[in-house]
């Protein structure tokens, strides 16, 4: 059936049924696969033995780019040494190290780490800390949390209350009660074709005031935001939004947690988000890049009197009633020690602060090719709209992914009808001319 089954060098499986792939169009998949099965540097391989640039990072993860030696070598290390320490009453001396370097790259006094296994799990985790910490501080009346359209925290049912994506939510109930959420940031008639943050919608911030107005700030938890909004097609934050936020959410006491599960790590050519924008949150939810996407980990920084907050009572009681069996996972935290270190040693944040200029005048290079509406760029992520076919929404997004994929030799990510690149920060200006060029003819394939 596929050209994958007919591969004269690596077998694929000839029965695809029993997988239910998340996030995907399983018919159409099974139909016609596209199967990795090896991947270096800046490309994978697919199963017809064909290299692929990576325009992607995988899914936003493997800024490190693939299969780097040291981090290779650290996982096979670990894996030999100790495979598993429980971290319930126990530890594991590197995530103490890993949670000690992560601190070190968070700003202001972010100085706690609390490790989970996925970005999702980071949300509901820092969601959960911000009402136990109003609990435990006699303000348990605070319980709203509020987030915002358009944005996306995982499909944890925190996160999917908090996440504005209709699709997401639509299908599995009501969610968390008490949840509101602030407009979304973008506006294609005030924006198109912005090159990092526009300068129109630092106003929208004082939405929250709204909120407050009509909930009462005794009320409200927390604020839950990406800097940039990531999965619904790189939305940057408007000039000046995030610092509105961030006094607003201080004159009314509510802690304001930014989910840096694409931003952190090097994306916008910092470690966090939080210091591109010189914005302090009470808490970040990291995932992804913290290992390069090697081993599933996520976690939460927090600030040092949130943290403090909960180290009261008994000293033989549990302070805080939540955690997960891999959370700090040995493998998880050696391989998170190693993508540090290599992304200081090969300066990838730096790396990628200097490629975000040509990056972007390539990207937006794109502009006048058919069906393009809007071009979005920052750091090393850029979106492209395509004007979406009448009647038929995400249709000419899917034959985008044919097209990169079959065709074009690059996995690209697209989001309905928006083609999405965000290559590993190893990337060099001809790797992204490459990516940019092929997302061109890809672009001209599906008009
Ligand atoms: C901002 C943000 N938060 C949370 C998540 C969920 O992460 P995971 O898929 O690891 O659960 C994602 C995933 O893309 C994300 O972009």
């Amino acid at each position: 059936m596929s050209s994958a089954a007919a591969s004269p060098t690596v077998l694929a499986p000839n029965d695809l049924e029993a997988y239910w792939m998340p996030f995907s169009a399983n018919r159409a998949f099974k139909k016609e696969p596209r199967m990795l099965v090896g991947a270096k540097d800046m490309h994978y391989v697919s199963s017809d033995g064909r290299r692929l640039i990576d325009a992607a990072a995988g899914l936003w993860c493997v800024n490190a780019g693939h299969g780097r030696e040291p981090i290779v070598r650290a996982i096979q290390d670990q894996a030999a040494e100790m495979d598993f320490a429980p971290p319930f009453q126990f530890g594991n001396p590197k995530a103490f190290q890993l949670a000690t370097r992560v601190a070190a790259l968070a700003p202001g006094d972010l100085d706690h780490v609390f490790f989970a296994n996925s970005g999702s799990e980071a949300v509901d985790t820092a969601l959960k800390i911000a009402l136990a910490y109003h609990n435990v501080s006699g303000q348990g009346a605070r319980q709203r949390l509020i987030g915002r359209v358009r944005g996306y925290h995982g499909v944890g049912f925190g996160g999917i209350s908090v996440g504005g994506m209709v699709a997401n939510r639509k299908t599995f109930g009501p969610g968390l009660a008490g949840v509101d959420h602030l407009p979304t940031t973008y506006n294609r008639a005030e924006q198109a074709f912005t090159r990092g943050e526009p300068e129109w919608g630092a106003h929208l911030a004082d939405e929250l005031e709204n909120i407050v107005g009509l909930h009462d700030a005794s009320t409200i938890a927390a604020v839950i935001v990406e800097p940039m909004a990531g999965s619904t097609g790189v939305l940057p934050p408007p000039r000046g939004y995030l610092q509105k936020l961030r006094a607003i959410c201080d004159k009314h006491g509510i802690l304001l947690i930014f989910d840096e599960v694409i931003t952190g790590f090097g994306r916008l050519g910092y470690a966090f988000a939080a210091e591109r924008y010189g914005v302090v949150p009470d808490m970040i939810c990291f995932a992804k890049g913290v290992t390069s996407g090697t081993v599933p980990m996520g976690g939460v920084v927090v600030r040092k009197p949130i943290h403090d907050a909960f180290m009261k009572g008994p000293e033989h009681v549990v302070e805080l009633f939540h955690g997960y069996t891999y959370s700090a996972h040995p493998l998880a935290c050696a391989a998170g020690l190693a993508t540090l270190a290599l992304y200081e040693d090969e300066d990838l944040f730096g790396h990628a602060r200097r490629l975000e200029d040509g990056f972007a005048d390539a990207v937006h290079g794109l502009k006048g090719l058919p069906n393009v509406v809007d071009i979005r760029t920052v750091g090393l992520a850029a979106a492209i709209d395509l004007a979406p076919i009448d009647g038929a929404p995400g249709k000419r997004g899917y034959a985008a992914t044919q097209e990169t994929f079959h065709r074009q030799d690059m996995l690209m990510r697209v989001a309905g009808d928006t083609l999405v690149i965000s290559p590993p920060l190893i990337a060099t200006p001809a790797h992204i001319d490459e990516i940019v060029e092929k997302t061109a003819g890809a672009i001209r394939a599906v008009a």
